[in-house]
């Protein structure tokens, strides 16, 4: 009885296995982005999409988010506030905010 037990046991290990290498992202890294994320959603909305004038930033690829967000960190993109915000981040944390945006 038991060795019935163990196909099934693998078939789903090897589907988690599968599951977890179709996605780019680990799912420990998605909560980092989401949680460092939150500070953005006063100014570009809930979840990246502004309401309002500031653009939204969801749905970008993550290298523009990237980019741009470099850009705003050394002065050479001219911003008003992003600067200044996005100062206080590390190149992790850029990378690890540009992909949960881009992803969704
Ligand atoms: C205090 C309000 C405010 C906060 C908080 C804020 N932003 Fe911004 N963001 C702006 C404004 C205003 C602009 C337009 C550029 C400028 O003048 O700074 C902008 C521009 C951007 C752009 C460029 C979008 C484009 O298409 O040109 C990106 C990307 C961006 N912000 C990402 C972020 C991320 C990621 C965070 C959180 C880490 C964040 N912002 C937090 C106000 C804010």
């Amino acid at each position: 009885m038991c060795r019935s037990y163990r196909i099934p046991g693998l078939v789903v290990a090897a589907m988690a296995i599968l599951i977890s290498q179709s996605f780019p992202l680990q799912a420990a890294e998605v909560t980092r982005g989401a949680m460092l994320g939150t500070s953005c959603a006063g100014c570009h909305g809930t979840d990246g999409r502004s309401p309002g004038s500031i653009p939204s930033i969801s749905g970008k690829s993550a290298e523009f988010l990237e980019q741009i967000l470099k850009g705003f960190r050394s002065g050479e993109i001219p911003s008003t506030v992003m600067g200044r915000h996005i100062k206080g981040y590390t190149d992790e944390e850029i990378r690890l905010i540009a992909e949960y945006f881009a992803s969704m």
